[in-house]
């Protein structure tokens, strides 16, 4: 397939990688402008691909967005009329709240959802490491999408394990929870995930995780209280010493997904009527330290 990755970052120059050494015909999209970059994946021999390359979107068969969920809207929009109508989108990124704008936005093409629990890290522009071996779960957002279970079998070739769920609406809820209860927490404490598992933390999740399941009930995900209790402190201790994606954003003084975690979560509650205290601080909190950058 011709495939172009929008935004090669860590998530993104990874997949490249993986891509191209399953036979694929990849093209990168970033920022930069020079028209290749060349990566090395780990200590393999570094590849060089063809980056903004306009043939690259109007061929393009695959466009696999791998930006910050905050990132994706601007960058799609910029290139519309370069995007071919019958290009299928793939989202892969942490958060909620992008797929239906992209839907209407872009309502000729198959817009597929991808959540990854992959770990890669960038250290600068030419390299990129596969931190965590991790799984990679699809589904369709529009009916086109929907169309698009094929998908499974070409990524699972590239990265495996890839699975299609045709209830992603669950899997994505289920990853929010976990996103909202962790990111924030983590990164205001500025600590690994695995400091969450002590006492104090928990006190304050378990209100948290509360609010998520009646949000989660509201919009028909099935789940309880202690199901998605287990779940968050399941991830907690699997990744106990990983700093989470927010830690490391406000350690790094960048841009948060809070927008798309917790915010999303707060914006949806708000349709049902329902008050989410917990997770409004926690979204205020990330507001303030990151206005503090701005001003300071
Ligand atoms: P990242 O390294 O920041 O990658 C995003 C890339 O997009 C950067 O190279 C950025 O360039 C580029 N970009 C920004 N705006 C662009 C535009 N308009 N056009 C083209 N390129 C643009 O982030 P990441 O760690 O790969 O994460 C991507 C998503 O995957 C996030 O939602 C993250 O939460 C999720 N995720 C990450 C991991 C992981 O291990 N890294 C694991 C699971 C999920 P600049 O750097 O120049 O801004
Ligand atoms: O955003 C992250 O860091 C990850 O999604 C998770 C699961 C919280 C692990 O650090």
């Amino acid at each position: 397939m011709n495939i172009t990755i929008l935004g090669p970052g860590a998530i993104g120059s990874l997949w490249a990688h993986k891509l191209a050494n399953a036979g694929h015909n990849v093209s990168l999209w970033g920022r930069d402008s020079s028209e290749t970059l060349r990566l090395q994946l780990d200590d393999t021999s570094p590849q060089t691909f063809a980056n903004r390359d306009p043939n690259s979107l109007v061929d393009c068969d695959l466009l696999l967005v791998t930006l910050k969920a905050w990132q994706v809207l601007p960058a799609l929009e910029s290139l519309k009329s370069q995007i071919n109508q019958d290009t299928i989108l793939v989202l892969m990124h942490n958060g909620m709240g992008t797929a239906q704008p992209v839907c209407d936005h872009f309502a000729s093409n198959p817009v597929v959802i991808a959540t990854t629990t992959h770990g890669a890290f960038k250290p600068n522009k030419y390299q990129v490491q596969h931190t965590g071996q991790g799984m990679t779960q699809l589904g369709g957002m529009n009916k086109a999408g929907q169309q698009c279970h094929f998908l499974q079998a070409v990524l699972d070739h590239a990265l495996p394990e890839v699975r299609w769920n045709d209830n992603i609406q669950a899997v994505l809820w289920n990853k929010l929870a976990v996103n909202c209860a962790i990111n924030p927490l983590t990164a205001i404490e500025q600590c690994q995930n695995g400091e969450l598992a002590r006492p104090p933390f928990q006190a304050i999740i378990e209100p948290i995780v509360l609010e998520i399941v009646k949000v989660m009930q509201a919009e028909g995900i099935a789940t309880d209280f202690q199901t998605l209790l287990a779940t968050v402190n399941q991830v907690i201790s699997h990744t106990a010493t990983n700093f989470s994606s927010m830690r490391q954003d406000v350690y790094h003084q960048r841009k948060t997904e809070i927008d798309f975690i917790n915010g999303y979560l707060i914006s949806v509650a708000k349709q049902h009527h329902l008050a989410t205290p917990e997770n409004s601080k926690l979204y205020q909190a990330i507001k303030q330290i990151e206005q503090g950058w701005i001003t300071s």
